[in-house]
């Protein structure tokens, strides 16, 4: 096998090069730790950005994908493919949905949603509307008009003309979703809990405002759980957080277990303006990222995992609470569930690779806001772990 200095040279050489990576190559997962190409072990609190909820190479999605892949890898959407129905199913049982898409990243499924918005309009006899309504700090993606979605300056530099028609409006203030609604106005896209954008909460009244707003003026709400979804914040879906159910919800990420997997759900109302030929994906809900998803959401939906899920992130949050009350350096403890950030008055990177050497992945959001999103089966002595970790990196950068 080869190093991770090899590694680190190959794809220096033959990846382009979109990310800023650590020097290091993961290469095997078990639960809730990795390992990387010296056999160094590391306690995962990134999963891959929110995607491994269950901790590595869960068993059960493991078995899924091995007896789905010696019977069926991939047929055209033109046929109908038994693991995507019985998917589909699942998720309009779990969730206020009545219909899904499947595409294969959560930045397709919000060009799916914003496509979807524009085209409910056009099916209403009503004049053509085009506008949406985003979050500054949103993020929704990279292609061109989910980037066009998200209201972050950084990531729009150099792309210029964006997908025209959204309009950014501050996050948690209704106020402002108010005054930018107009007759154009075809939907409001919020994230429940904003993600890349800092891991920002909204008032519970604020998702109930923004749903009665737009009942008033018969906009899609839509949701992108793509970060918040499967069990991240709490519930399954963190639109239960705050008791209000979306028209449209965008998921990915954790949906599939690990398998590359995203997907679009409303009302039959809505959904009902997708006809033949409107939108498609090819690999959208093929055979094995759909098996994989059917045996992770079977584990998601056991009595009592997420509830454990939950109190470990009480638990977790609590830690973080006094470890603030210790350094004066952190500036906020913020989150729900399992997706928990630390916003510090400096910059984040080194406590990062710090504690890469001490054997902990974190991740370091907005320069200075570390973010925690480990396995839903994280255990306490983990965390205990990590916040001993960071006390001794703070201890010394204190210094
Ligand atoms: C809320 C949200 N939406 C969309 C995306 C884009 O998902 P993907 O990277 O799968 O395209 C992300 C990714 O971080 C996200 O956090």
């Amino acid at each position: 096998m080869k190093s991770n200095q090899e590694i680190v040279k190959l794809t220096d050489c033959h990846v382009a090069k979109t990310y800023g990576r650590y020097p290091i190559a993961l290469v095997r997962g078990k639960g809730t730790a990795v390992w990387d190409a010296s056999g160094k072990k590391y306690i995962d609190f990134v999963t891959g950005l929110a995607v491994d909820n269950l901790g590595h190479c869960p068993p059960v999605v493991v078995n899924a994908i091995r007896q789905q892949a010696g019977k069926l890898l991939h047929v055209s959407n033109l046929y109908h493919i038994e693991p995507q129905s019985q998917l589909a199913a699942e998720l309009t049982r779990l969730s206020f949905a009545d219909k899904f898409f499947f595409c294969n990243s959560g930045t397709e499924a919000n060009e799916g949603a914003i496509k979807l918005a524009r085209k409910y309009f056009d099916d209403n006899g009503q004049p053509a509307r085009h506008e949406i309504i985003t979050m500054n700090n949103s993020f929704h993606g990279r292609t061109m008009g989910s980037l066009s979605a998200t209201a972050q300056k950084k990531f729009h530099a150099g792309f210029d003309p964006l997908l025209p028609g959204f309009k950014y409006v501050p996050f948690n203030n209704i106020a402002a979703v108010k005054k930018a609604v107009t007759k154009k106005t075809c939907a409001v896209l919020v994230e429940p809990v904003q993600g890349e954008g800092g891991v920002n909460l909204a008032d519970k009244s604020y998702f109930k405002a923004l749903r009665k707003l737009c009942n008033e003026n018969k906009i899609p709400l839509i949701f992108d759980e793509v970060q918040t979804g499967f069990g991240r914040t709490g519930p399954l879906f963190a639109y239960e957080r705050y008791g209000v159910k979306p028209d449209l919800i965008t998921l990915a990420k954790a949906l599939g277990g690990g398998m590359a997997i995203g997907a679009m759900g409303g009302t039959n109302r809505v959904m009902k303006s997708l006809v033949p030929g409107t939108h498609a994906a090819t690999f959208g809900g093929n055979p094995l990222a759909c098996a994989a998803s059917l045996a992770s959401l079977k584990v998601l939906t056991k009595k009592g995992f997420l509830q454990k899920a939950v109190s470990t992130g009480d638990y977790f949050l609590e830690q973080l609470h006094k470890l603030k009350e210790k350094f004066s350096m952190i500036r906020e403890v913020r989150g729900a569930g399992l997706m928990l950030a630390v916003e510090l008055d400096q910059p984040g990177a080194k406590v990062v690779t710090d504690c890469m050497q001490e054997g902990l992945l974190i991740n370091c959001i907005q320069l200075n806001t570390l973010r925690f999103l480990p396995p839903l089966i994280i255990t306490r002595k983990e965390i205990d772990r990590l916040i001993r970790t960071l006390a001794k990196i703070f201890t010394q950068m204190d210094q």
